[in-house]
């Protein structure tokens, strides 16, 4: 592998997307957040009704797939056959379906191909589950991050409220408990430490300090 490749896992809200996205700008390296590919695949899924227990099916959706993850407006987008579908990746639907989705095998090793292809063309700074585990073990860069769940719902909770009023702190925290919980218990790449990975805590860690943090132990 020519191409330089720094991998952060870690649970959700654990700052994984934001610590990439700035870190990648101070490497000048493309980011890739691998959960948006699993939301894509899943919303297509949902788009064309396909039943959520019919894997021969997602998987062809996943293997269709003709995806671009680029930097737009200090954000990420992230086209399929030249369509922004960016928009879409959070809705309700989308979120309760992803889980789901992204535990099946087949799915998983289309999406590993995926992976493969986008972090070989240049350096690349990947977020996910299982980026240094299982996509890219080979890395010389990898990181878990992870924060106290009540922190990580907070911060959630602090992005939903903004868009729904009606949110409970309380409802959000045993939402993410739950997500944890189907995360690290799947049959197929469970979210874990990486061999190999630098475990940073960020509970009390804002996204400057943490990506500060992460910069100590690169060397590129
Ligand atoms: O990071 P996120 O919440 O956007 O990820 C969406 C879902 O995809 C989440 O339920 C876990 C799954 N996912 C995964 O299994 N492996 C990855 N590398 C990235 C995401």
């Amino acid at each position: 592998m020519n191409t330089n490749i720094i991998t952060i896992d870690g649970p959700t809200s654990s700052g994984k997307n934001s610590v990439g996205f700035l870190l990648s700008q101070k490497l000048g390296y493309q980011y890739i957040d691998t959960g948006m590919i699993y939301r894509v695949g899943t919303y297509l899924v949902l788009k064309q009704n396909i039943n959520l227990n019919d894997v021969l099916q997602i998987t062809g959706i996943f293997k269709d797939l003709n995806l671009e993850i680029k930097k737009s407006n200090g954000g990420l987008i992230i086209l399929n056959n030249g369509a922004d579908l960016t928009s879409q990746l959070h809705s309700k639907e989308v979120t309760d379906a992803v889980s789901k989705v992204a535990a099946y095998k087949e799915v998983r090793e289309v999406t590993k191909l995926i992976q493969r292809k986008l972090g070989v063309l240049e350096n690349t700074v990947m977020t996910g589950r299982d980026i240094g585990s299982e996509i890219f073990p080979e890395a010389k860069h990898k990181f878990y991050l992870t924060a106290d769940v009540k922190v990580r719902a907070k911060r959630r909770f602090d992005q939903l409220v903004k868009l729904d009023s009606t949110v409970q702190y309380e409802d959000v925290l045993n939402s993410m408990i739950e997500r944890d919980k189907k995360d690290s218990i799947r049959e197929v790449s469970p979210l874990r430490i990486p061999e190999g990975a630098v475990v940073i805590d960020n509970t009390s860690l804002n996204i400057e300090q943490t990506v500060s943090e992460v910069l100590k132990h690169i060397h590129v």
